[in-house]
């Protein structure tokens, strides 16, 4: 049969034991952890058993048997094919919104709760408008937002607050971090009069409990009309030296919904805060990128020193290796073809992050903290420095539906962390299987991180 021929044929589809392996180990253990709030005690489950790994492990086992694919599972009620080579990754990507639509059937049923005209759950001419609106607001092309100085005050003041907490209590753990993250998140996102405005981040959190059930459970509308009662006093105030002040100065059409854009930017800061808490896991356990760290900033000064590459890299890690979106999905718009067939439009096409990004065959330090990587310090061979061109490296997604807070939350983290770093001696206590000699766990739960803060000589603040 010609290759041709082949791939007009229907896509090669696992067994029903490969099926239920996959579903059993990589899916399910995905959706069990909570895909819009995390559950912590599946996660404390999940990290026992170091279920990430596992997962990444059955994905492989996958490519060996069914080759770069894709491969379609036999699930009933739905066409669902996992993406299993990097260069489908970046096809699938590239092809955001058409024929691969981010806003898949899955991600409109959850986000129905809180965000039913947000940009993740839109298509066409709609998605078009709010892409636009929040590309604008968040300034997405630009390394560094028109408004980092002041947004990096308040991360800087509210890590400093952390600091001196942490001073008094000689540790850190996730209660107290989690505390500063919000409020540094309702100054940055909201003003500063949202700083201990609890209420909205606690609304919003109930919704995105009903979410994690998509339709399973019904929305809490009373919840909801309260979460946007409150949200949208806080627009009205349209604050200065924050998002909010900046959506009031955006143009927006009938179809832009800024209300129902800003849930999203709430929701994905929470991920932002595993992610920089865990980062803080890996440069408390490789005391020597710590310092180097701390060398970088000691060596730079004005109100934007707390923006260090070193420190974005750092979180850069942290995502490749424990990613907050471990599955990107995608809708077929039309049917498709593949080497291993064809797929009907209307397929889910998923594609399971931590497959690419501890992949030992393609990256040297795969299971290692090698900030360097981002920053081409140690890229070497065989990639040398890595962009989202070279490998389908994606904590952020990639291409046209690419995460437009990327940059914004990169700065705003690298500032709580400079600061944290810069007044504190900072080791970490549990779990004491991370560092330099080790191959760093598939699975890292934040929420049972705990660390060891003692007082700096030099306790001149950073950001
Ligand atoms: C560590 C933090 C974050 C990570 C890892 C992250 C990652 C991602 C990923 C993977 C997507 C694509 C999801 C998909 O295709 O299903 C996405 C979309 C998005 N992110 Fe983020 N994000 C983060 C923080 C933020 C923040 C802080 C904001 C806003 C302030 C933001 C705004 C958005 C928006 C608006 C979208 C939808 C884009 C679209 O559909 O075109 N993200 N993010």
């Amino acid at each position: 049969m010609s290759a041709d021929a082949e791939r007009d044929q229907e896509m090669t589809t696992a067994t029903t034991s490969d099926t239920l392996a996959a579903v059993g180990e990589v899916l399910g253990p995905t959706i069990a952890k909570g895909v819009i709030i995390r559950r912590p005690g599946v996660l404390r489950v999940a990290d026992r058993l170091d279920a990430d790994q596992r997962a990444v492990a059955r994905m492989q086992a996958l490519r060996d048997t069914y080759g770069p694919g894709p491969v379609r599972l036999n699930v009933p009620g739905r066409t669902l094919a996992l993406v299993l080579d990097p260069d489908d990754v970046k096809r699938v990507l590239a092809g955001a919104p058409e024929p691969f639509a981010p806003a898949s059937t899955e991600k409109r049923s959850a986000l129905a709760h809180f965000q039913p005209q947000g940009v993740l759950a839109s298509h066409g001419a709609a998605r078009e408008d709010r892409r636009a609106f929040n590309e604008q607001v968040l300034e997405s092309d630009l390394p560094v937002h028109h408004l980092a100085e002041p947004l990096m005050a308040k991360a800087g003041e509210e890590a400093g607050r952390l600091a001196e907490q942490m001073g008094r209590d000689r540790r850190l753990t996730w209660p107290a971090y989690v505390d500063a993250w919000w409020r540094m998140v309702r100054r940055v996102v909201l003003g500063d009069g949202a700083r201990d405005d609890h209420a909205v981040t606690d609304l919003l959190a109930d919704l995105r409990a009903a979410a994690n059930f998509a339709f399973l459970r019904p929305t809490p509308t009373q919840t909801r009309r309260r979460f946007f009662r409150q949200l949208q006093g806080h627009l009205d105030r349209a604050e200065p030296d924050s998002l909010a002040g900046v959506v009031a100065d955006v143009p927006t059409t009938e179809l832009t919904r800024p209300e129902q854009q800003v849930p999203q930017w709430l929701f994905a800061y929470d991920a932002a805060a595993w992610a920089s808490y865990r980062a803080l896991a890996l440069l408390a356990s490789h005391p020597e990128e710590a310092e180097r760290a701390r060398d970088d900033l000691a060596g730079s000064t004005g109100p934007l020193a707390g923006d260090s590459e070193l420190l974005r890299a750092s979180m850069l890690e942290s995502l490749r290796l424990w990613p907050t979106t471990p599955v990107v999905l995608r809708d077929t718009t039309a049917p498709t073809r593949w080497a291993s067939g064809v797929l009907p439009a209307g397929a889910s096409l998923v594609i399971f992050a931590p497959l690419f990004h501890r992949d030992r065959a393609a990256l040297a330090a795969a299971d290692g903290f090698d900030p360097g990587m981002w920053t081409g310090r140690t890229g070497g061979e065989p990639l040398g420095r890595i962009t989202d061109d070279d490998w389908p490296l994606i904590p952020f997604s990639a291409g046209p539906a690419v995460c437009p807070g990327r940059n914004l939350v990169l700065l705003t983290a690298s500032a709580m962390l400079a600061t944290l770093l810069t007044e504190h001696d900072i080791r970490l206590e549990r779990p004491g299987r991370l560092g330099p000699d080790q191959a760093l766990p598939g699975t890292l739960n934040p929420f049972e991180l705990r660390f060891a803060a003692h007082p700096r000589a030099r306790p001149d603040a950073v950001a």
